[in-house]
């Protein structure tokens, strides 16, 4: 890669620069001169339909693209990381989310070593432990039956599960309820636990290296207001706590009895990391069947990822279409809006996958980049969206690129009248799509007999490019492939960029200043170093707190 030109200074990168300098065309001119458009931009992978045609593409657009994902060798360092070469270089590890729904039969090493019977042992173990929950065999110290889980862990140790559990509780048995703590703020824990019975609650604390000081903080709350109703026995923590983690021996150094620990490998990163050990608590609510369910959803899209041409290949396009806007429109972000409640924590889950991998400024030799890295990602549920936000999409000045997500079928639980609202909800999702590519012209406005006066205000620019990703129902499986495709996309554009998608330094500074003021604001040390306009503020907080 060090002797591969600079990004902006490629052939196929200026090609695309000068077909931006001279792209005019409306999407209703596009569709006009090319309704057949609306067929062939539509590209399938499992039960997943996306829909590309209202996008501000060409022909000629996707063949300079794919141009670029060739010269970049995107399929190249796709492969290597199947591979398990250490593809994340400034941590010098492999890149092996995909191993974790690999078949049991696949060989994939790391080192050396064949990793995917690990992979399957743990999840045998998780099986085994979620089924014990579930039937009530797996009692509390006092042999009360779990009624609550709670999931202790942030970042990646919480929006994966937490996303997904919401996203599937349809497929829950509706057994025990489930919670997710992860905010330092001894707000989150107590609201989570003010109503529970320490006898029927199970803690999962959650933390790849189990050094992350929100999550080991709440966890020893938790501790304290366990053995506090429990009498203060200490052997209770081993009936009422649980890891998952790749540090063994920090765990054991908690408290957590080793056996109770769920396994999982430096070789998963945080945000790629919920179809790991790290998705116990989803495990345990919707049974392992449908875990494996979603593991088969999330290796149909690694299939395809791996083994179809780029002009099939749906993450490489979602990709490139991002490239498209984002290095050659200056798109600033990018709006994820699911016509689903059940995927209300999905943005948020995106959040961390795209930005905390792709949110870099230096290339994978150390080098600043001179392009633009990764979108902002935001969104909410879309009919909420529509009520709030969806005006500047609209009306405002920017260009923000969006998916809709949405369904055929609402989930099988749904009847009545509540079933029927579906309709509703995606004839929400069809006019939005219409809406912001075609808009509403002066001249339509007027025939409505607006008067002039109001013309402008009333008429849409419209070309505002969206994707419409359509599946049948929100199953386990499509849950899978919709994350796995999201991951992969992800991949495309941080191989495009040349930077390493996988690591994450940017949240380190934060940690080690916090750590640098928090005696000052609980113990009232003098801090050396600190920048006027924060010691001002601490001194502030100091003030406040003791008046
Ligand atoms: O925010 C940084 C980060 O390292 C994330 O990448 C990770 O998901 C999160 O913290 C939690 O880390 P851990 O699982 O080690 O507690």
């Amino acid at each position: 890669m060090s002797d591969s030109p600079q990004l902006t200074r490629r052939p196929e990168w200026a090609a695309l620069e000068d077909h931006r300098a001279r792209w005019t065309a409306h999407l209703r001119e596009l569709f006009a001169a090319d309704p057949g458009r609306a067929e062939r931009y539509v590209v399938h992978v499992g039960d997943l339909r996306i829909d590309y045609s209202k996008h501000l593409v060409t022909d000629e657009t996707l063949a300079l693209l794919y141009e670029l994902a060739a010269a970049t060798d995107v399929f190249g360092l796709r492969d290597a990381m199947f591979r398990g070469e250490k593809i994340n270089v400034t941590e010098r590890r492999a890149v092996l989310h995909t191993a974790l729904r690999a078949p049991a039969n696949a060989v994939i090493e790391v080192d050396g070593v064949n990793v995917v019977p690990q992979v399957h042992a743990v999840l045998d173990k998780m099986s085994d432990f979620a089924n014990r929950v579930r039937s009530g065999e797996w009692t509390g110290h006092t042999g009360r039956r779990i009624r609550t889980v709670v999931n202790i862990g942030i970042g990646g140790s919480d929006l994966g599960p937490a996303m997904a559990y919401e996203a599937l509780r349809a497929y829950t048995d509706r057994g025990p309820a489930f919670r997710f703590v992860s905010n330092v703020d001894g707000a989150d824990l107590h609201e989570a636990v003010r109503d529970l019975d320490p006898a029927e609650t199970l803690f999962i604390v959650a933390s790849k290296t189990f050094t992350t000081v929100e999550t080991l903080t709440n966890a020893t709350s938790a501790r304290s207001w366990l053995l506090a109703g429990l009498g203060g026995e200490e052997k209770a923590v081993a009936r009422h706590f649980v890891a998952l983690s790749t540090n063994a021996s920090k765990v054991a150094g908690f408290g957590i009895d080793p056996d109770n620990m769920f396994e999982f490998w430096d070789w998963v990163g945080g945000r790629y990391s919920y179809d790991s050990a790290i998705g116990l608590s989803l495990m345990i609510a919707i049974g392992p069947d449908r875990f494996r369910e979603m593991l088969d959803g999330f290796r149909i899209v690694d299939e395809h990822f791996q083994r179809t041409p780029a002009r099939a290949n749906v993450p490489l396009i979602l990709g490139l279409l991002g490239i498209w806007y984002g290095n050659f429109f200056d798109a600033q972000s990018h709006a994820v809006l699911p016509y689903s409640h059940y995927l209300s924590k999905f943005t948020a889950y995106l959040q961390q996958l795209d930005m905390e991998s792709d949110g870099k400024s230096v290339d994978r030799e150390g080098h600043p980049v001179e392009w633009q890295t990764g979108p902002v990602v935001w969104g909410t549920p879309g009919t909420n969206g529509q009520h709030a936000y969806y005006q500047l999409l609209h009306q405002g000045t920017k260009l923000i690129p969006a998916d809709l997500i949405g369904f055929a079928r609402p989930v099988a639980e749904l009847s009545g009248e509540l079933k029927a609202q579906h309709d509703l909800l995606m004839a929400n999702l069809f006019a939005q799509g219409q809406a912001l590519a075609f808009g509403r012209t002066a001249e339509e406005v007027r025939a409505e007999g607006v008067p002039e006066e109001q013309v402008p205000h009333r008429t849409f620019q419209g070309n505002k490019p969206t994707t419409t990703i359509l599946a049948t129902e929100l199953t386990p499986s499509v849950l899978g492939q919709l994350i796995a495709l999201y991951e992969h996309k992800v991949f495309v554009q941080g191989a495009i960029w040349n930077i390493d998608s996988f690591d994450q330094w940017g949240v380190e500074l934060g940690k080690v200043l916090a750590r640098r003021v928090e005696p000052a604001l609980t113990e009232g040390a003098e801090v050396l170093g600190l920048d006027p306009s924060t010691a001002a503020l601490v001194a502030a907080y100091r003030t406040l707190k003791n008046a």
